[in-house]
C-alpha cells in the first residue's frame, strides 16, 4: 500500500514500465472505434533499449516530427537510446507507450509525464502518429482511451499539455478528446553553438520578438468517470 499519493502513481508507472500490466487490468488497453477493437496501448519497458527495431522508430519518428518539438538537432539512435533510458524509463513521473494493431504493427506513442501530486494534474505528453498508412483516426480514440484510464487509474483531477500553436492538427485531436485552449505562451528562438535550435519561453535579448508559441490547453476531469476516490491533501 502506497503511504503517499505520489508513491501511488510512481509506483503504477514503475510496474507498468517493468512490463507487469496489472494497472491495465493485466493486458493492453484496448482501442475501440465503432465499438471495433482496432488498436491497443502498452508500456515502452527496458526490454526496448535491447530492441533496436524498438529505438529505430523512436529515432525515426522524432527526426520525421522535428518541427513540432521545441528543440531540433541531429538524432541518432544512440541518443534516442539514452533518452529513452534516462528521460523515460528513469522518470518516476513519466510513461510512454505504443500504440499498436492487434497484428502487432506500431502505429506510433504516447504518454504522460510531469505530474504535479499536490493538485493532480498530469500533462498528456508524447502524441505522435509513426504511421500515416495504418488506421486512419485511431490517434484520438488511443488519446481518449489513456486520458480516461489516466482519469480514471490515477484519479487525476486534469490534464495539461502544451502544444505547438502552428500544429493545427494536433490542436485538432486535442480538442477532439476534450481539451480547450486557456493560454499562450510566447517562445523565442535560440541557436546553440552545435547548431540545435531551440525555442525557449525566456527573451534572450530584451525586446526580442517571439517567432512561436505554446497554446496551453487542459482538460478537467470528465463527469462521467465520477468525482475524484481521495481529496486532493
Ligand atoms: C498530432 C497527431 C498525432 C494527430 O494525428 P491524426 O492522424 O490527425 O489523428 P487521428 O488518427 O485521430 O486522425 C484524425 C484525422 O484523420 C481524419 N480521418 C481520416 N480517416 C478517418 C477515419 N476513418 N476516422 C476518423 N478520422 C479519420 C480525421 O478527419 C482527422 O483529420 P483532421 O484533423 O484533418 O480533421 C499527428 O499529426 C502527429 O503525430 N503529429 C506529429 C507529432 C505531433 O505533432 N504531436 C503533438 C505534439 S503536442
Amino acid at each position: 500500500m502506497a503511504a503517499t499519493y505520489e508513491q501511488y502513481v510512481t509506483g503504477v508507472f514503475s510496474a507498468l514500465k517493468r512490463g507487469d500490466l496489472a494497472a491495465f487490468g493485466g493486458a493492453p488497453l484496448p482501442v475501440v472505434m465503432s465499438g471495433v477493437r482496432v488498436a491497443e496501448i502498452s508500456p515502452v519497458t527496458a526490454a526496448s533499449l535491447d530492441d533496436p527495431a524498438h529505438v529505430e522508430y523512436l529515432a525515426r519518428w522524432r527526426q520525421e516530427n522535428q518541427r513540432w518539438y521545441p528543440e531540433r538537432f541531429e538524432i541518432t539512435v544512440e541518443g534516442t537510446a539514452r533518452w529513452l533510458q534516462n528521460a523515460v524509463l528513469q522518470a518516476p513521473d513519466r510513461l510512454l507507450a505504443w500504440l499498436q494493431t492487434p497484428a502487432g504493427e506500431y502505429v506510433g506513442h504516447l504518454g504522460l509525464f510531469r505530474c504535479n501530486f499536490a493538485e493532480r494534474h498530469c500533462e498528456i505528453d508524447s502524441i505522435l502518429r509513426g504511421r500515416a498508412d495504418l488506421l486512419p483516426g485511431a490517434m484520438t480514440p488511443a488519446v481518449q482511451t489513456l486520458m480516461d484510464w489516466a482519469f480514471t487509474a490515477l484519479d487525476l483531477h486534469e490534464l495539461r499539455l502544451k502544444v505547438m500553436t502552428d500544429n493545427p492538427r494536433a490542436i485538432r485531436l486535442y480538442e477532439r478528446t476534450g481539451f480547450t485552449p486557456t493560454g499562450v505562451i510566447p517562445l523565442y528562438k535560440k541557436t546553440l553553438p552545435d547548431g540545435t535550435l531551440r525555442w525557449v519561453e525566456e527573451r534572450l535579448t530584451p525586446g526580442q520578438d517571439s517567432d512561436r508559441s505554446y497554446t496551453v490547453m487542459r482538460c478537467p476531469r470528465p463527469a462521467r468517470l465520477g468525482g475524484l476516490r481521495q481529496s486532493p491533501k
